[in-house]
């Protein structure tokens, strides 16, 4: 804890550190401080400040063993009129304590979620990167369990970190369309077990076909429901959608996790007078569809440009001549604004940090 440091002497609008903010790719880049709160003796303690990006943990630490661990992913952005807003932090802050739940671990009220996300923007304010450089500050909070155990069970103790790094787009072409694959050589997840928490196990089962499928010159995976992989699931680390006769279709299945990105975007089509449909999407209807795209706070809204069933041979071709689809453009671009303070954010999903 880095009792000295005031955090009302900080200012959001701090001059930009020196970087190279229009070529960030999504990494980890150094900040100033860390914010961190631990729970000991059934209660959340005071939240801590710290310079330090190393933890000194015991090595018997549940998550170490058993991974008891979890993680949140969301994004600050410096908008036009120079403000500074973070998206619907109070859901990637619920999403948090269902994880928790789901892996019995001890959940971070809301509030406690909250604040630290607000801390945690402030005092590295000055890698915020500034508008229109393409990049944002990502905030990454996580939770470990820390009591060091041998035996198979929940820690009772537990600490959670908040970092922030600066990045740039998660998929390297960005905004420009991509191609994704199909296997069934690989599950990311079991269908009752812990696909729509957010826990590092989920991410270490997908890093094998991750690898195949970049290997192979594709950017994701898209997975296929694990019991009778006859429907599509998501996209790597991001979820899937696409438009089929004029609907934005998008998987409903309880091995994926319920995106935020993926819920406001259902909801800015439904305001654009879309249908919108949650359902499940089986392989073939592939073969219809006029537009597709992965969607995340990372991948904000990734165009799919050809999907590639490795297994079958069938490649579903979604070409609007290399560009973008039309609906998914609008999309991206209304979303975008949203964040950025150039398109009015009606369903107050932004929170200005001050
Ligand atoms: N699915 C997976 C597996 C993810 O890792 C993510 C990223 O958080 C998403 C979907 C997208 O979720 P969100 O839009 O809440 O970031
Ligand atoms: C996100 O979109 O925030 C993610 O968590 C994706 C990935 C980096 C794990």
């Amino acid at each position: 804890m880095n009792a000295d440091i005031d955090i009302d002497s900080f200012d959001i609008n701090a001059a930009p550190a020196d970087m190279d903010w229009a070529n960030l790719c999504f990494g980890y880049y150094p900040t100033d401080y860390n914010v961190r709160c631990e729970y000991r003796d059934g209660k959340w303690g005071e939240i801590t400040i710290s310079s330090s990006p190393m933890l000194d943990i015991h090595m018997a630490a549940t998550c170490l063993h058993y991974g008891q661990e979890l993680f949140e992913g969301l994004k600050a952005q410096r908008g036009k009129d120079g403000k500074v807003r973070v998206f619907r932090m109070d859901e990637n802050a619920k999403r948090f304590i269902s994880s928790a739940n789901g892996i019995k671990m001890a959940p971070l009220p809301e509030e406690i979620f909250c604040k630290m996300v607000r801390m945690v923007v402030k005092l590295n304010a000055r890698f915020i990167p500034p508008y229109g450089s393409g990049s944002s500050l990502y905030i990454r909070p996580l939770e470990i369990g820390i009591t060091p155990q041998v035996g198979v069970k929940s820690a009772v103790e537990y600490m959670v970190v908040m970092f922030v790094s600066p990045v740039g787009p998660y998929f390297k072409t960005g905004f420009r369309p991509s191609k994704i694959c199909i296997t069934r050589e690989y599950d990311r997840v079991a269908p009752k077990g812990t696909g729509r928490f957010k826990i590092g196990g989920n991410y270490a089962a997908s890093l094998a076909a991750g690898d195949m499928a970049h290997k192979l010159g594709y950017s994701a995976v898209l997975y296929l429901d694990p019991k009778e992989k006859k429907y599509l699931d998501e996209c790597g680390p991001a979820n899937f959608f696409a438009i089929k006769d004029g609907k934005y279709i998008t998987p409903a299945s309880d091995s994926i996790l319920p995106s935020i990105t993926n819920m406001s975007l259902r909801q800015l089509a439904r305001d654009m007078g879309l249908e919108v449909e949650e359902r499940h999407i089986a392989i073939e209807e592939l073969k219809d569809i006029s537009e597709a795209a992965a969607c995340g706070t990372a991948a904000v809204c990734s165009p799919v440009l050809e999907i590639d069933d490795l297994d079958t041979g069938d490649k579903y071709v979604v070409s609007h001549d290399g560009e973008p689809g039309p609906i998914t453009t609008r999309l991206y671009e209304m979303l975008c604004g949203i964040k950025t303070g150039e398109v009015e954010d009606k369903h107050g999903w932004c929170e200005v940090i001050e």
